[in-house]
């Protein structure tokens, strides 16, 4: 059994698999520009983070109905239990489906009815983090947002993400304001492919409580210092930022810079489908790249649950999982 971790950066419409999208294309009726699987999968070769959002959002074509939002939570959480995840806080892009016409609640419907199921199906706790598209108005974002107000039940924060640079934080300051309100966690999108200044931006201007990527906050000592001091966690997707080219390689990797310096770092997988691995996969692939010992792994794995929104008592009996973990009885 793989060492039990919370995954806090997802993207669920990241977790489309080539086969699935196949199947969902063939139920919807829709024809895929790809001749099948294996030429889609060789489509997965990215120069930027633009280049990879063009074909994520045009696979979103063959998410139509309740049920395939369903069927494509139930697969990343079925896939999540074997990699050891036991709480997962799940991005959703709601203005990427309305736009193509599926309404909200066919989205929000489909995905919670497979998260309501995961607890007792795959021992994974959840939560619902609605994400508002930085590239589009913030007149959208703030329309999305009240049109999502019956469902503020079922969803726990909201998040900022899509592409980056020229979309600052501070763009999006009303309707952050609003979700504080609302009683919802915020979290956003900074310093994957922007600068370190989005990230202040996003902790000063939208009170963000968890910053998704900060891998760029390394470019500013007097920030880095702040992150330290008042423990904010980023969520690094290491896989990710290699296929996006945020950097070279994953021996590159500020990780272990990271933790060195004292940031509340976790590890997580952020579109696994696209990148090569989910979030165990992650895990490993930094094992080996950086030769992290086991020690450094529980640590990870402790910081997932520390930056996680979990109620005071399952994030007490996860952590002591984690310290309970031991090493070494995994069959590969
Ligand atoms: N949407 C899905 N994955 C993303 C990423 N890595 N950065 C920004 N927006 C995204
Ligand atoms: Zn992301």
């Amino acid at each position: 059994m793989p060492l039990p971790k919370a995954e806090l950066h997802l993207h669920i419409e990241g977790t489309l698999e080539p086969e699935l999208a196949f199947a969902l294309a063939a139920r919807n009726g829709i024809t895929l520009p790809y001749a099948d699987t294996e030429e889609l999968r060789r489509a997965y070769s990215f120069s930027d983070l633009q280049s990879f959002l063009d074909l994520y959002y045009a696979l979103m074509a063959v998410l139509r109905t309740e049920d395939d939002f369903a069927d494509l939570a139930d697969a990343y959480l079925a896939r999540a239990a074997e990699q050891g995840v036991r709480h997962a806080e799940i991005f959703f892009d709601p203005q990427a489906h309305t736009a193509r016409g599926v309404p909200l609640g066919t989205v929000v419907q489909g995905l919670t009815r497979a998260l309501a199921r995961a607890e007792e199906r795959y021992g994974i706790s959840t939560r619902l983090i609605m994400c508002f598209l930085r590239d589009q108005s913030a007149e959208s974002a703030l329309e999305t947002f009240e049109a999502a107000r019956p469902y503020f039940d079922r969803i726990s924060g909201i998040g900022l993400d899509s592409a980056e640079v020229g979309n600052p934080p501070a763009k999006f300051r009303e309707v952050y304001r609003r979700a504080a309100e609302a009683g919802l966690r915020r979290v956003a999108h900074a310093g994957e492919e922007g600068p370190a200044g989005y990230i202040t931006e996003a902790l000063d201007v939208l009170g963000v409580e968890r910053i998704d990527h900060g891998l760029r906050c390394l470019e500013d000592a007097d920030l880095v210092d702040r992150l330290v001091r008042e423990q904010i966690p980023l969520t690094l997707c290491p896989l990710s930022n290699v296929r996006l080219r945020c950097i070279d390689t994953l021996a590159d990797h500020p990780l272990r810079t990271m933790l060195a310096a004292g940031l509340l770092v976790t590890v997580n997988s952020d579109d696994p489908a696209y990148f090569g691995g989910y979030v165990d996969d992650n895990f490993r692939a930094v094992e080996a790249a950086l030769d992290l010992d086991p020690e450094t792994l529980r640590l990870l794995a402790a910081n997932s649950f520390r930056a996680s929104f979990l109620d005071d008592e399952r994030h007490a009996l996860l952590l002591a999982e984690v310290a309970a973990y031991e090493f070494g009885r995994t069959v590969a």
